[in-house]
């Protein structure tokens, strides 16, 4: 891995106040990358910019009407240039058939769906000057079943197409475009899903027991590989799905 050439880089990580996204916005200012770290809450964003000081933060809903936009201008404006572009922020939501709403959908499909494909859009003229790079952050559900959760893995699975296509689509202005499905991962994620405490541990010991490294990741685990997915260095690699999940893919 060459992480010098991601030094003096721009980096915009959305999601970045917890978990994965925070691992990686860490890693790429570790790896001499200017952040700007995105996300709803301002004092998990602030906790992640303590970590380092190359992080620097902005406060927004991805969802919101002009937010994509005003999240790159943020980034050009301050450093003059942008790099790479992780479209990390990202939520589950368990909904079977019998449940199934469509708020509920619409919801997935917008923050898993519609913000990235809108931010790509807005990153995209800073993105050809550099020939920079999109990482996607899908699910290892992106690729396989998740009854209970269909439609969690079907906004995954939606993430990886426009991953295949956009790498086609923008490899001749030299931007690469991959994505990382990461598997169980300890983050706020499920917290997130509104579950129960019980049922939360009791999902993480399934996964963990059903994992064959025997253990959920870590999100510096997850990290590592975005930044090599987005280090220039990795030039010859597009449209590529990456799953990183301690080996459930195989069982
Ligand atoms: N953990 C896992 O097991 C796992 C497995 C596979 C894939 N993933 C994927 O990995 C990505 C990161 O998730 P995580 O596991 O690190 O969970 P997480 O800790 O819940 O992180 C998700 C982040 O997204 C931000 N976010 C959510 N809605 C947003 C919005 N509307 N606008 C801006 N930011 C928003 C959240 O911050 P705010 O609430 O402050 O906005 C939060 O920091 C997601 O795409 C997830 O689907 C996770």
């Amino acid at each position: 891995m060459s992480v010098e050439s991601l030094q003096g880089t721009v980096a915009i990580v959305t999601g970045a106040g917890s978990g994965i996204g925070r691992a990686t916005a860490v890693a790429f200012a570790q790896a001499g990358a200017y952040v700007l770290g995105v996300g709803r809450r301002k004092d998990a964003l602030d906790a992640t910019a303590e970590l380092h000081p190359g992080i620097a933060i902005h406060s927004a809903d991805i969802t919101a009407a002009g937010a994509p936009e005003a999240i790159v201008d943020i980034a050009v404006g301050r450093w003059g240039r942008l790099d790479v572009l992780v479209n990390n922020a990202g939520a589950t939501r368990v909904m079977p058939l019998g449940e199934t709403t469509a708020e509920g959908i619409a919801g997935l499909l917008e923050l898993n769906v519609t913000a990235p494909s809108l931010l790509a859009g807005a990153a995209l003229p800073h993105l050809r000057e550099t020939r920079g790079s999109i990482v996607n952050v899908s699910s290892t559900y992106g690729h396989r079943p998740l009854p209970g959760g269909a439609h969690y893995a079907a906004s995954k699975s939606a993430l990886e197409q426009l991953t295949r296509s956009w790498a086609l689509e923008l490899a001749a202005d030299g931007i690469r475009v991959n994505a990382l499905a990461p598997g169980p991962t300890e983050s706020e994620a499920l917290a997130a899903a509104g579950l129960p405490q019980d049922m939360l541990d009791q999902i993480k010991r399934d996964e963990a027991a059903r994992i064959p490294l025997g253990r959920r990741g870590k999100p510096e685990e997850v990290a590592t590989w975005v930044v090599r997915l987005a280090d220039p260095g990795s030039t010859w690699l597009t449209g590529q799905i990456l799953t990183i999940d301690g080996g459930l893919e195989l069982t």
